[in-house]
């Protein structure tokens, strides 16, 4: 009966002690973090003074394995291995001394992570389990764009984004700016993200809008997860910060400009600031084909980290420039339009040139008027006059018109108030605000006689004959004297007006 009872306590208190307790060993640590690469050893201790044989079990993937570790004062005596015991010499260390039994596990690789360690005795089913937690240090980020140095434009917004390597626990990305050697933490608009594995990727996302003070600027991100490890750092990349040209300036700067004919004008275009250099290039408009001018160009560039370039034109215009259109254009960054100067018109200006075929028209002159007409030479760019002087062949008093340019192909007027039948001298020449034209060749012009004849006798007609034969040769000789004055004056005067008018004093 004792002995029934007595097994009977055994049993309930077996059964208690694997229900509730697995009070015979005590296990530490229970759940140890440990970095990859490390090692670790768990430590079980037995209460029972008369066991000295401990069984390990480790469950790793669903997989048991166990070995039995005896003895009283180490080194163990090792007398089974199962399964992936067989490598235990390498991989495990056992140390037995009575009531304390060890393992260290070697190497903890990540694939560990999660293995259940227990120690209890045999006979046993299971004991208390410790789990291994397998910490992996970042070992590595990368940054992309992975450039050293990256061209960027001004406030464009560029993403860089940092890969951590597999990392347990989650690492943190931290970002940094280097300006002048000064590094300071960036903690603006960036986004983060982090796979939901054991072992997890973390990615960080900075979105930045380098402004031209961002030039030479070093950026990089930190990472690290791990406490007492180094932080992993990326690599630099540099901020090349671009300044497109916005704007360029022309000087003069006029829709049209006046210039005379053959008379240097210089062009100056001056770019806003920019980086790299911008190139300035001339162009030239006419009849509506567009052409490069490489010429009489000198330009010049600050040597500022944001520089501005000013090119200088020298332009002589001949009368064909007239309506010829310049402008510049200047680029500095690929893919980026080039910006153009306001274009200015040449308005050309010089002297007219001579009107041509001035002559008179016998049918429309009359007794009293004389009717000219002749074609206009080019006007210079400007409105011309034309002015005639005459003068009756026996005269000596010079007479003037001046006609205005209609932009007719041929002009025509009519000098009226004349004397009848006679005979009158005269020239043309054109005139606009920047000079005037040579005189023509002396055109002769008659007036009509009147047709109405009279009835004289034939002494009256005699006497009037020998009369009128002296009178004309008296005025032919005048006439002769006063053409040649006229000729004279007339041809002094083509130089000099006042030497012209001197000449008609002294008549
Ligand atoms: C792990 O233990 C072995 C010896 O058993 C030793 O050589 C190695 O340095 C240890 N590793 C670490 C990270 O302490
Ligand atoms: C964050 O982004 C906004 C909008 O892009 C910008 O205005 C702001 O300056 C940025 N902050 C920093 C510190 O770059
Ligand atoms: C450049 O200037 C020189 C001297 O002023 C001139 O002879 C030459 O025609 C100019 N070239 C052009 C293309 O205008």
């Amino acid at each position: 009966m004792g002995s029934r009872a007595n097994a009977v306590v055994f049993v309930l208190w077996t059964i208690s002690e694997f229900l509730y307790c697995n009070c015979l060993t005590i296990l530490k640590p229970i759940d140890a973090e440990v970095i990859e690469g490390n090692n670790i050893t768990l430590e079980c201790k037995v209460l029972s003074a008369n066991v000295n044989t401990i069984r390990w079990s480790e469950e790793f993937k669903g997989v048991t394995a166990f070995l039995e570790a005896s003895g009283t004062k180490g080194p163990c005596d090792i007398p089974r291995a199962f399964q992936y015991f067989a490598s235990f010499t390498w991989k495990y260390s056992f140390y037995c001394a009575h009531p304390v039994y060890r393992v260290t596990i070697k190497n903890i690789k990540r694939a560990e992570h999660n293995t259940e360690w227990s120690c209890f005795r045999p006979g046993d089913f299971s004991g208390p389990v410790s789990t291994i937690k397998v910490q992996v240090p970042v070992s590595s980020v990368s940054v992309s764009p992975p450039q050293d140095m990256i061209d960027i434009k001004e406030n464009t917004a560029i993403e860089f984004t940092c890969k951590t390597s597999e990392a347990r626990p989650k690492a943190t990305v931290t970002w940094y700016k280097v300006k002048s050697g000064v590094t300071s933490h960036i903690d603006q608009n960036i986004t983060s993200s982090t796979t939901n594995d054991e072992f997890s990727i973390t990615t960080s996302t900075l979105r930045f809008v380098p402004s031209r003070q961002h030039n030479g600027v070093r950026i990089f991100c930190q990472v690290s997860n791990v406490a007492n490890t180094s932080p992993v750092q990326s690599s630099e990349t540099t901020f090349n910060v671009l300044l497109p040209v916005s704007s360029v300036s022309i000087s003069p700067s006029k829709d049209t400009i006046d210039i005379k004919e053959n008379t240097a004008i210089e062009f100056t275009c001056q770019t806003s600031e920019a980086r790299p250099h911008a190139t300035v290039t001339w162009y030239k408009v006419k009849s509506g084909v567009t052409s490069h001018i490489d010429q009489n160009i000198t330009s010049s560039t600050t040597y500022d980290e944001f520089s501005i370039t000013t090119s200088t034109l020298r332009f002589v215009p001949s009368r064909q420039h007239n309506g010829v259109r310049i402008f510049c254009q200047v680029s500095n960054v690929a893919n980026t339009s080039p910006v153009q100067s306001s274009e200015t018109t040449f308005n050309v200006l010089s002297a007219p040139d001579s009107p041509l075929e001035f002559r008179y028209v016998k049918d429309l002159t009359t007794t009293t008027s004389i009717h000219l007409e002749w074609k206009p030479g080019y006007n210079g760019g400007l409105p011309q006059t034309f002015h005639i002087i005459y003068v009756l062949r026996s005269s000596s008093t010079l007479h003037y018109a001046n006609i205005d340019d209609t932009g007719e192909d041929v002009i025509e007027y009519t000098l009226t108030g004349l004397s009848e039948e006679a005979q009158y001298e005269l020239v043309i020449y054109a005139s606009n605000k920047i000079g005037s034209t040579s005189k023509s060749s002396i055109l002769s012009a008659h007036t009509k006689g009147n047709e109405t004849t009279n009835n004289s006798s034939l002494i009256g007609g005699v006497v009037g004959g020998v009369i009128g034969v002296m009178i004309i040769v008296v005025v032919v000789v005048l006439l002769i004297r006063r053409h040649n004055i006229f000729k004279v004056c007339l041809n002094r005067y083509k130089h000099d007006t006042e030497i012209e008018e001197r000449c008609l004093d002294n008549q």
